[in-house]
């Protein structure tokens, strides 16, 4: 049985704070249990739950009759080179966690967000597939690459039904990101709105996959939805919807705020963009689970401008003024 009670952890943070509301339209309000180590949540539904503690993690299981996880608790790339350890905690000993207490409470869907952190700086660049050469070089990747295959373990030594996305950098204006390398490209976009510059962490050609939230929050329930029989791949699948820099954005906000300018100053972030690809081979996920994300670049800004409460408007002249600068 799935999404009679799903179970959200780290549902405070950028997708959880996202994914929540879209489920309980989706499914009902009360069908949706959010949960987080931090309480900072008005969520009447809310309970606090450390992933870390097993003994919490069964309890929540056993009490809320939980039959579908959505597993977002993670440390991120940026924060998880900060503090490696704790990335590992919660990354690594978390995940097992909720893997051991959902086959131990029959839990019918575990999803398992991955990311590009899996690739390393071996990795093809451009328009790499899933099964490439994956050596990440920093903590966070290393724990999303162990995830993957212990996703797969669960499901071929103990028929658990874990399915997992390698998300790209996310783009969101709801909820700020959570300390990961593709964060410049929210932040760029909220201090162009504001009118202000922008100091940005990562070189100007600094080519990264992304994606706007409403992809992502379609992309997860369209894998959690798709036929079984249909997957040939699990925990693993390759999304992406554009490929761009922080040039190409500074551009691409210039368009609607011709006097927006971005000093670039890289910092450790760099060396974590340097390792991963440009861009992803979708095909997979396409094939096996229909993915299709409605949002390019040029969407993605405007949404998140009007979102923001900009009042830019893109037009010929501002275009044309902001190539001649
Ligand atoms: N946002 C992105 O750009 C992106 C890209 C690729 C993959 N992902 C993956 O998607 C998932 C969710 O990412 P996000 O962007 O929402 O991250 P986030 O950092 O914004 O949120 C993570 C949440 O987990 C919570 N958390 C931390 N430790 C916990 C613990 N011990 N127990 C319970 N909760 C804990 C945090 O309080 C936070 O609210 C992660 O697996 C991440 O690796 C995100």
């Amino acid at each position: 049985m799935t999404f009679e009670k799903i179970l959200v952890t780290g549902a405070g943070g950028q997708i959880g704070s996202e994914l929540v509301p879209y489920l309980s339209e989706v499914f009902g309000d009360k069908r949706v249990i959010p949960s987080d180590v931090r309480s900072d949540n008005n969520d009447e539904r809310f309970i606090r739950l450390d992933v870390t503690e097993r003994d919490s993690v069964d309890l929540a299981m056993e009490k809320y009759k939980v039959d579908t996880i959505f597993h977002l608790a993670a440390i991120l790339s940026a924060n998880g080179e900060k503090n490696p350890e704790l990335a590992y905690r919660v990354n690594i000993n978390g995940l097992y966690n909720v893997f051991e207490s959902a086959v131990k409470n029959k839990v019918g869907l575990v999803m398992t967000p991955s990311s590009i952190g899996v690739f390393g700086p071996d990795t093809p660049k451009e328009n790499v597939p899933i099964e490439t050469i994956t050596r990440p070089v920093t903590m966070y990747g290393i724990t999303k690459l162990v995830a993957e295959f212990l996703g797969n373990y669960y499901h071929s030594r103990f028929g658990l039904n874990a399915r997992g996305v390698r998300f790209p950098g996310l783009i969101s204006y709801k909820t700020p990101p959570g300390g990961g390398t593709t964060d410049y490209s929210i932040e760029m976009i909220r201090e162009a709105v504001k009118g202000r510059g922008y100091e940005c962490f990562l070189r100007e050609d600094s080519k990264l996959p992304m994606m706007y939230m409403p992809d992502a929050l379609h992309s997860l329930l369209r894998l959690a939805e798709a036929d079984d029989s249909k997957l040939k791949h699990r925990t693993d699948f390759n999304i992406a919807s554009f490929s761009i820099t922080p040039k190409e954005l500074e551009n691409e906000l210039r368009s609607y705020y011709p006097s927006f300018r971005v000093t670039y100053k890289p910092d450790f972030r760099q060396k974590i963009a340097d390792s991963w690809p440009g861009s992803l081979d979708s095909s997979a996920a396409v094939k096996e689970w229909n993915f299709h994300p409605d949002y390019d670049l040029r969407k993605t800004v405007e949404d998140m401008i009007v979102n923001l409460g900009g009042v830019g408007k893109r037009d010929k002249d501002n275009i044309l003024e902001a190539q001649n600068k």
